[in-house]
């Protein structure tokens, strides 16, 4: 079974879903993986607080990016507060694989990403409303 998930994650990293950017994005953020330095961006367009839009860019090892890849194919038509309540554990299984210490830094990098990048537009809804 593992196996299947290594060419699943092999495959998105060879021919990554979603690779890009948006122009306007309602989301956009990027964070870097202070091991290696590698920089993952993600850009999302929302419509009534649900995903229309993904897609990320950047530089990564083979895990990061099938992580970017397979978490900007999940994320469509998914609520703010969906994306809000993912955790850890659910990128490692959408991943199929629990990585050591070390590649989990890189699976979750997209993941890290992407709860800033709401954090922050919470941030700034609320600021708007104070
Ligand atoms: Fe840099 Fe994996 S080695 S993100």
């Amino acid at each position: 079974m593992e196996v299947l998930y290594r060419e699943n994650i092999l495959d998105h990293y060879r021919n990554p879903r979603n690779e890009g950017t948006l122009e306007d994005a309602d989301i956009s953020h990027e964070l870097d993986n202070p091991l290696c330095g590698d920089r993952i961006r993600i850009d999302i367009r929302l419509k009534d607080g649900v995903v229309t839009e993904a897609r990320f860019s950047g530089r990564g090892c083979v895990i990061s990016i099938a992580s970017a890849s397979i978490l900007t194919e999940e994320i469509v038509g998914k609520s703010v507060a969906e994306l809000h309540a993912y955790r850890d554990e659910d990128m490692f299984r959408l991943l199929g694989i629990t990585p050591g210490p070390v590649r989990a830094r890189c699976a979750l990098l997209p993941l890290q990403v992407l709860k800033e990048g709401i954090s922050r537009l919470r941030d700034e809804e609320q600021s708007l409303r104070a």
